[in-house]
């Protein structure tokens, strides 16, 4: 999975160098309205918030800003909410992560872009962990994109190899985001 070519950055480049309140809202909006006018995604998502989409929408907004602006205003359990959703398969990760990585390197620059798609793929790992299993292998090219958008640290003196090559089957070393609470988020 490879975004779209974004435009090199140079004095032309006129996406975000930043992300703010207003910029983070319009990706998430951008960001849907892909998702609905997407022929495996749409369903999946329309089926589910049926007249709920005005709901879903700034609750989005607030869990981007709590990730990428520290606003703190999404509280939710986000691993227990995907949880009842059916016929989720491998492929509709594949397709929501290209959707929002596209959609992410279109309006930010990189460095900024990247503090929206490295929450997205460590997040997408751990539904998709909790989801197909822990032997479920993550497929090469969003391992390599989580590679590249987050190197892991490799010091110099680093003698514990086991941990780098982490075996199958041990907790996967992700942020899980929210706690449950019983109110919306
Ligand atoms: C196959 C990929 C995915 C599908 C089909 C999917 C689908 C959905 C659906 C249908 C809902 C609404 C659930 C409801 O309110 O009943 C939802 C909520 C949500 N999704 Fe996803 N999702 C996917 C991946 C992701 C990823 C990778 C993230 C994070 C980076 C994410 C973050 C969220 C959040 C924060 C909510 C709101 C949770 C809440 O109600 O507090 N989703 N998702």
């Amino acid at each position: 999975m490879s975004p779209a070519a974004a435009p090199a950055s140079s004095a032309a480049d006129t996406r975000h160098a930043e992300p703010t309140e207003d910029n983070v809202r319009e990706l998430v909006y951008a960001f849907y309205d892909r998702v609905r006018a997407d022929e495996l995604l749409g369903p999946v998502f329309d089926e589910k918030l049926a007249g709920r989409w005005d709901d879903h929408l700034p609750k989005m907004c607030r869990f981007w800003g709590s990730l990428v602006l520290g606003t703190k205003t999404y509280r939710g359990n986000v691993q227990q909410v995907h949880q009842p959703l059916d016929g989720i398969e491998p492929r509709h990760f594949s397709r929501w992560l290209f959707l929002f990585l596209d959609t992410v390197e279109s309006r930010f620059r990189p460095a900024a872009a990247v503090r929206f798609m490295e929450p997205a793929l460590r997040i997408a790992q751990s539904l998709q962990l909790s989801r197909f299993g822990w032997d479920y292998p993550i497929p090469a090219e969003q391992q390599a994109l989580l590679e590249r958008v987050a190197p892991r640290r490799h010091p110099k003196n680093d003698v514990d190899d086991a941990h780098a090559h982490r075996p199958r089957g041990e907790p996967f070393p992700a942020k899980i985001v929210g706690r449950a609470t019983d109110g919306d988020a």
